[in-house]
C-alpha cells in the first residue's frame, strides 16, 4: 500500500493543469451502454474510479480502450451480461448507475446494492423510485436489485423529494431511451448534470433544461456514437485553490471552469487570498507570512458550496486567526478528517452536523490516515502547510479521484513523494 510523505512549510508556486471531472467521467462512461455505436471520451482523467468503471463495463461486454493522451474509447456493440456483481459495485458506488442504461437498452438488469459508505448511509431509494416511475418492476433479492421493464421504459413525471445528483443523472440516462416524455422536478443542477445532458444530446437524445430544476427528456428510439470532451474537474480545481490559500504562494489553475466554483471564490477571498480570473485560468495568491481570516460555510447542493470541498476548506480554516463554523448538510458523517487534522495540531469540535474550528498558528507534521477521497486531500493541504514531516496512509482513497496529485504539487515546489508502505 502506498503512502504520501510531505516535508511541509514550502509555499506553492507554479501552474496546475486541471484534469477532466471524475464525477462526470464515470457517468459518461456508463452512457456507452445506451448505444451500439462507439463512444469516444476526451479529457478523461486517469483514476482508480475510471478504471473500476472500465472493469465493470468490460464485464458487461463493452470494449474499453484508452488512447493516447486523455482519450478513452468505449464500444458496447452487444452486451454479454446485464448483471453488475457486488465485487465490482462495492468498489465504487457510482457503478450502480449502470442499472438505468441496462434497463433502457436490454429491458432488464441485476445490479448489486452498493451498501453504505464511510461518509454516510447513502441509500438508493430515489434511484429505484425513478426507475419504477419509468415503468420498471423492481425486486430486491439477496442484496441485488432485480429490475425489468417488459416492452421498454415509458416516460413519466418524476418529482424528487430532495436533490440527488446520482438519481437525477440516472433518470436522465434511462429516460433518454424511454417511450414518450419524462419531466424531472427538483432535479440536481450540478455542472456534471449539464455535461451528461450535453453528451447525450450529442448522441441524439432530446434533453432540455439540464442545469435547471425542471428537466424535460423526450425519449428517442436510438442513440448514436459521438466524441465528447469531459468538463474540467471543479472539485480538483477547488482543492488546489484551497491548498494554495492554506499554504500560501502563487498558483495558477489552468483548464478550469471558474464559473463552476462561484460559491468558493468569495470565501477564499474572505479568508485573505487574492483571486484573479480570466477565461480559462484562475490565479490564487497569498502571502504565507500573513494569517488567514476565519470564514463560516455550509454545504449545499449546486450552486451552493460543494460538500466535496468541505474537508479542504476546513484545513484552511484550521490556520485562521479566529473561529470558523462549518456545517455539513449533504452527508451525515462527513467529518472523519477532523480527528486526523487534530493530530496535526488543529483545534476542532464537532457537534452533530457542525464543526467549530478555532484557528491555530501552525500545523505540526505527524503520521495520519486517509479516510475518504476528499478527506485525504485536506490532509495533503494541511501536511504541505505543516512544520516537519507528515505521512498519509491509505493513499488509495486519493487515487480514486486525483490524477498525479504528487506530481502536480511537486511542480509547484512542494516537497512531496509517494512511498511503498
Ligand atoms: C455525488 O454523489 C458525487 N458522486 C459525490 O461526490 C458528491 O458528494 C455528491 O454527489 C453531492 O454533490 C459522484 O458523482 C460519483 P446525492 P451522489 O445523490 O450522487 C441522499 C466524491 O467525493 N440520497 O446527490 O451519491 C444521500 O445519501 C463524491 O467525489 C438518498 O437518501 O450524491 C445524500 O445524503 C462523494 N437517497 C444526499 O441524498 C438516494 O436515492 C445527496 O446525495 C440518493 C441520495
Amino acid at each position: 500500500m502506498d503512502k504520501i510523505v510531505i516535508e511541509g512549510g514550502t509555499p506553492l508556486n507554479g501552474d496546475i493543469t486541471i484534469s477532466g471531472a471524475k464525477n462526470s467521467a464515470i457517468k459518461l462512461m456508463a452512457v456507452c451502454l445506451l448505444t451500439d455505436e462507439p463512444l469516444e471520451l476526451t479529457n478523461m482523467p486517469h483514476l482508480r474510479d475510471t478504471r473500476s468503471m472500465g472493469g465493470l463495463l468490460e464485464h458487461l461486454g463493452v470494449k474499453v480502450e484508452t488512447g493516447p493522451g486523455s482519450r478513452m474509447f468505449l464500444h458496447a456493440a452487444t452486451l454479454s451480461s446485464t448483471e453488475a456483481p457486488y465485487d465490482l459495485v462495492r468498489k465504487m458506488r457510482a457503478s450502480f448507475n449502470v442499472l438505468g442504461p441496462l434497463l433502457a437498452r436490454e429491458h432488464k438488469a441485476r445490479v448489486s446494492l452498493p451498501g453504505g459508505c464511510a461518509i454516510g448511509a447513502r441509500p438508493v431509494d430515489l434511484h429505484l423510485k425513478a426507475m419504477e416511475s419509468l415503468g420498471a418492476t423492481i425486486e430486491l433479492e439477496d442484496g441485488y436489485v432485480v429490475a425489468s421493464a417488459k416492452g421498454g421504459l415509458k416516460g413519466a413525471e418524476i418529482t424528487f423529494p430532495f436533490v440527488s445528483v446520482g438519481a437525477t443523472e440516472h433518470a436522465m440516462m434511462a429516460a433518454s431511451l424511454a417511450q414518450g416524455e419524462t419531466v424531472l422536478y427538483n432535479a440536481a443542477r450540478e455542472p456534471e448534470i449539464i455535461d451528461l445532458a450535453n453528451c447525450l444530446n450529442a448522441m441524439g437524445a432530446q434533453i432540455v433544461g439540464a442545469g435547471r430544476s425542471e428537466v424535460r427528456i423526450n425519449g428517442v428510439k436510438k442513440l448514436s456514437g459521438t466524441s465528447y470532451a469531459v468538463v474540467p474537474d471543479r472539485i480538483e480545481a477547488g482543492t488546489y485553490a484551497l491548498a494554495a490559500a492554506t499554504v500560501g504562494g502563487k498558483v495558477r489553475l489552468v483548464n478550469v471552469r471558474s464559473d463552476h466554483l462561484g460559491s468558493l471564490w468569495p470565501l477564499i477571498a474572505q479568508a485573505g487570498a487574492k483571486v484573479t480570473m480570466d477565461e480559462a485560468s484562475v490565479l490564487i495568491e497569498r502571502n504565507p507570512k500573513t494569517r488567514l481570516r476565519p470564514v463560516d460555510v455550509e454545504t449545499q447542493a449546486y450552486p451552493g458550496f460543494p460538500t466535496d470541498l468541505q474537508a479542504q476548506f476546513m484545513a484552511m480554516c484550521c490556520l485562521a486567526d479566529g473561529v470558523s463554523v462549518i456545517r455539513e448538510n449533504i452527508f451525515e458523517n462527513r467529518f472523519m478528517h477532523c480527528p486526523e487534522l487534530i493530530r496535526l495540531g488543529a483545534n476542532i469540535k464537532v457537534t452533530g452536523r457542525e464543526a467549530i474550528v478555532r484557528g491555530v498558528k501552525e500545523f505540526h507534521g505527524a503520521p495520519v490516515m486517509a479516510t475518504d477521497l476528499r478527506a485525504s486531500a485536506s490532509l495533503i493541504a494541511a501536511g504541505l502547510a505543516a512544520h516537519g514531516e507528515t505521512s498519509i496512509g491509505r493513499v488509495y482513497h486519493l487515487d480514486r479521484g486525483f490524477e498525479h496529485i504528487e506530481v502536480k504539487l511537486g511542480n509547484c515546489g512542494a516537497n512531496i513523494r509517494r512511498e511503498r508502505e
